[in-house]
């Protein structure tokens, strides 16, 4: 008997059988390592996706308290949580450039994603620390805004002329 026979609507259940064949007779007991592999990779890949994603928003967030001089930027939390996540985003990037045996220098690609990351750096430090007017510092805010979306582009493209 097949183990859907019970399962009503909202029932968890375990697929075994697909049109009377079982499921174990034709599926490897054992995954392939090449597909361990991947999806190890997989998994690096989107740890790093995920710290891209909690650094732009980190980022967004302190330039708003920036732009409204709020006492928030000073909190020791706010400090050190965007340097954990940059480590991290840092750490993963180098992970999976050595995974992937693809090379700044050697791809245009991760090239332009690590001179547009030193970019990115330095506008960012001008925006929330080194930014003697309001005015330069909204200026550097909105180009390391820009300079991140263009380093995703390029990260999603693998081109570093996608605009072309
Ligand atoms: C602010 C900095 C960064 C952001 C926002 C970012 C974002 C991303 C995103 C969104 C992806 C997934 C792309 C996709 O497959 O759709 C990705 C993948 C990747 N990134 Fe980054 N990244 C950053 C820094 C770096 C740096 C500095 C390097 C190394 C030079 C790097 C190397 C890689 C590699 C090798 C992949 C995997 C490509 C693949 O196998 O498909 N990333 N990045």
């Amino acid at each position: 008997m097949s183990s859907q026979a019970h399962a009503r609507a909202g029932d968890w259940c375990i697929l075994t059988e697909l049109d009377g064949i079982s499921l174990a007779s034709v599926l490897p007991a054992q995954p392939a390592p090449d597909l361990i592999r991947m999806m190890d990779y997989l998994l690096l890949k989107h740890f790093h996706m995920t710290c891209a994603a909690l650094s732009g928003g980190f980022f967004l967030v302190r330039g708003q308290w920036m732009l409204a001089s709020s006492p928030l930027l000073q909190r020791r939390w706010v400090k050190t949580a965007p340097h954990i996540v940059d480590s991290l985003l840092l750490a993963s990037a180098i992970g999976l450039v050595a995974w992937s045996h693809q090379y700044p220098g050697q791809q245009p690609w991760l090239t332009a994603k690590l001179v547009a990351l030193a970019a990115y750096i330095l506008l960012g430090a001008v925006a929330l620390k080194y930014g003697r007017t309001m005015l330069i510092r909204a200026a550097a805010f909105v180009g390391a805004i820009a300079t991140f979306g263009y380093i995703v582009a390029v990260a999603v493209t693998k081109n570093p002329l996608f605009f072309l």
